[in-house]
């Protein structure tokens, strides 16, 4: 680290793991704003996540690819890492002659150097929590489109999977077209896709705008999984990682309704297959027993279990009114499962105690489906 300031005054500081304290030169009144720079170089590495993944800043054969849930973004960049804690970004990226850098958001420069380097500048306006950046830089091909009449869609996939990749890129904005009749208006100003090929990165992420695929996991619907997630996660983020089923849960049943809607498969069918595995009733959705747990079975399917059985409880319409009016009111900000339960019944007009304290709080597998 080279220095901080706040408000332009250089401010003393201090890490002590990972936890940067900065002492500003002039006290700064109780809700005020203030502007902190900090200066760093390094080599960033990645770190291991309590479920044992691999991430943060994940080095491939040639470049990296960066992601950050729960815990990765600490890897490369300084920030109060907590998805409650949302920003604007804007990210400036120079790679060397022949190699692309992505990230997050609208890209607004793309030059090249004098010395044959390439930058790009990346602005996402709307509110990010620090999870959901990413960086990808490879040998990327990048191909981009219109979406919804007016949002710029840019996807990337490194050369060697790029054409076996790019039929299901370029289905982006039929998706998102399709996403919007279901989930409502699209809460950001950029989409796409970034894939890379098999290496340090293990999961596919929903980072913001440009969700990031290793391309084993780059299908129709792990796509729509993530791009469900620019609603259910991303737009509307858990408070704290104990409500991570309000992402995982939605974007899984985000991916039943588009299989209901658009490929014929019922809902029905999935539910049940989802009732009969074991797997699936390890905990309940709503308090994953540790850190370990975030990103198992009950999460996602049990997740998607609870609102089915909302949907059957209060009828199609209403349901289409929850589903779309969450992330109305909560966009671009933060809640936790209290306010979706007050939320729902608020809607729905009605307590809806039981269903919850089955489906979403109950340790016991219900005798029927
Ligand atoms: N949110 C990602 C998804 O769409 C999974 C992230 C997994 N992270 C982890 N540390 N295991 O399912
Ligand atoms: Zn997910």
């Amino acid at each position: 680290m080279h220095g901080a300031t706040v408000d332009g005054a250089p401010a003393a500081y201090n890490r002590a793991a990972n936890e940067l304290t900065l002492r500003p030169r002039d006290e700064i009144p109780d809700g005020t704003e203030f502007r902190a720079t900090v200066t760093y170089t390094g080599v960033p590495e990645p770190l291991t996540d309590a479920d044992g993944s691999k991430e943060g800043w994940l080095r491939t054969a040639d470049g990296a690819v960066a992601v950050g849930e729960p815990a990765g973004s600490m890897t490369w960049f300084p920030g109060n890492n907590h998805p409650s804690d949302k920003a604007a970004y804007d990210i400036t990226l120079t790679v060397p002659a022949g190699y692309e850098g992505i990230s997050n958001g609208v890209r607004t420069t793309r030059r090249t150097e004098r010395d044959g380097r390439v930058t790009t500048v990346w602005h996402e306006a709307e509110p990010m929590a620090s999870y959901l950046a990413t960086v990808a830089v490879g040998r990327y091909e990048t191909g981009t489109a219109t979406a919804l009449g007016s949002v710029p869609v840019l996807t990337a996939a490194e050369k060697p999977v790029a054409a076996r990749t790019a039929a299901l890129r370029a289905e982006v904005p039929t998706i998102l077209a399709r996403q919007v009749e279901l989930f409502g208006p699209y809460p950001f100003s950029a989409a796409g896709a970034t894939v890379t090929a098999d290496g340090p990165l293990h999961y596919a992420l929903e980072t913001q705008t440009r969700p990031v695929f290793p391309v084993s996991s780059f299908d129709r619907p792990t796509l729509v999984h993530e791009m469900s997630h620019q609603w259910y996660g991303d737009s509307v983020t858990p408070a704290t990682w104990r409500d991570i089923w309000l992402n995982e849960g939605f974007a899984t049943y985000g991916e039943w309704l588009y299989g209901e809607r658009y490929e014929h498969v019922p809902i029905r069918t999935r539910y049940e297959t989802a009732f009969a595995q074991d797997a699936n009733w390890a905990f309940p959705p709503a308090s994953p027993p540790t850190a370990e747990n975030l990103f198992e079975p009950p999460v996602y399917q049990r997740g998607a279990m609870v609102l089915y059985k909302l949907r059957e409880t209060v009828g199609d319409r209403l349901f289409d009114e929850i589903l779309r009016g969450w992330p109305a009111k909560y966009r671009h900000s933060t809640a936790t499962t209290a306010d979706f339960t007050a939320y729902a019944e608020s809607v729905a007009g009605r307590d809806l105690g039981a269903l919850w304290d089955v489906w979403l709080y109950g340790d016991e597998k219900p005798a029927r489906p």
